[in-house]
């Protein structure tokens, strides 16, 4: 057994820098957003978790019962020998997958990638306890980015699986995903796997209490970005003075997350030198959460150069695993 290791192609000072990018277009901009990597720092990754054991939160336990009832059926289907896993988080679901790939047999590899260190650092070390034959390598990067810098099999036949999980997908607008799954096919011999966990359009009244639970957690979770400003830019942000927002938005099918100035503001951003006003009500974006249809799902892949393998849904067809195949 060899202790996992740890690339970071995405230093402290990198993400300061792309975070003052960031948060000068963003707060600028009318109406004001962030982009949503901004949420997982250790603390926002730790509220995260919280939110995936909320009752009202069905993603994260329905893409587990899925993975548990299918991960024998991916297995037969594409056993790979290197597992590469983008915005791997706690991995927690993980497991299922690498127990049926190590009992199929060939699992060489698993190489966890998330831009949050502490929640990477966390997961390696489990799987590493977990399974001691298996190879573990964590990656701190941003898959918005290029995704050349992933590691290549050791075995020259050996096959990798690259594993989206948890509806992160969803995070994306189309053609941030259309950029995204074109970037992951590149990356990919022909004949190698994309798995892909995505949440599917449901009923708003069960939908919309998953991102605006009776706790708290989420509009805690939503408030922490404004934290990560007031950390990393010396930013004055008033948490509590922000309302969590979460809007179903039935034309383009995803939830949108807001923070809502309770009152006027005036926000001073030193790191930035910049001064941002608020107005009473006036709302700041902070992260959609699309729900798909699997055969919208389906040709956003076939377009971005995949063939369809399978695709798995659980019995209330909240949530599907897509198997992709590299043309
Ligand atoms: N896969 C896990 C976690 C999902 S939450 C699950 O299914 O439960 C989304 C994860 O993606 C977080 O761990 C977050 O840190 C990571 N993430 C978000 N944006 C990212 C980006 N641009 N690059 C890399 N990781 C990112
Ligand atoms: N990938 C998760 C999702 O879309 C992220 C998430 C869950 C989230 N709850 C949230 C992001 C609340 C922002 C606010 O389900």
């Amino acid at each position: 057994m060899t202790a996992p290791t740890l690339e970071i192609h995405l230093s402290e000072d990198m993400m300061t820098e792309a975070l003052r990018h960031d948060a000068r277009v963003g707060l600028t901009a009318d109406p004001k957003w962030l982009p949503p990597k901004w949420f997982y720092d250790a603390r926002g990754s730790e509220l995260f978790g919280q939110i995936t054991t909320l009752p009202e939160y069905y993603p994260t336990r329905t893409e587990r019962a899925l993975l548990t009832a299918v991960a024998g059926e991916i297995a037969e289907a594409a056993a790979p020998e290197m597992l590469v896993e983008l915005g791997s988080g706690s991995a927690e679901k993980t497991v299922l997958l690498l127990d049926a790939f190590v009992a199929h047999g060939g699992l060489d590899s698993y190489v966890p990638q998330d831009v949050s260190p502490s929640a990477l650092e966390e997961a390696a070390a489990q799987i590493n306890d977990r399974f001691p034959n298996v190879t573990v390598h964590g990656v701190v990067s941003d898959f918005t980015g290029t995704l050349h810098h992933l590691p290549r099999p050791k075995g020259r036949d050996g096959k990798r699986m690259i594993a989206f999980l948890g509806g992160t997908i969803g995070n994306m607008v189309p053609d941030e995903r259309a950029e995204f799954l074109t970037g992951v096919r590149e990356v990919l011999d022909p004949g190698e796997h994309l798995l892909l966990g995505a949440g599917l359009v449901v009923d708003p009244a069960v939908l919309v209490p998953a991102y605006d639970d009776a706790a708290g957690v989420t509009a805690e979770f939503n408030r922490n970005v404004l934290r990560v400003l007031n950390a990393r830019l010396d930013a004055d942000f008033e948490p509590e003075a922000f309302r969590h927002v979460a809007i179903w938005d039935p034309e383009q099918e995803w939830i949108e997350m807001r923070l809502e100035a309770s009152r006027d503001m005036r926000v001073v951003v030193r790191g930035l030198d910049l001064t941002v006003d608020f107005a009473a009500g006036e709302q700041l974006r902070t992260e959609i959460s699309a729900k798909f249809r699997i055969a919208g799902l389906e040709g956003e892949l076939a377009h971005a150069g995949f063939a369809i393998t399978r695709h798995w849904t659980d019995p209330d067809e909240r949530f599907a695993l897509v198997l992709a195949t590299a043309k």
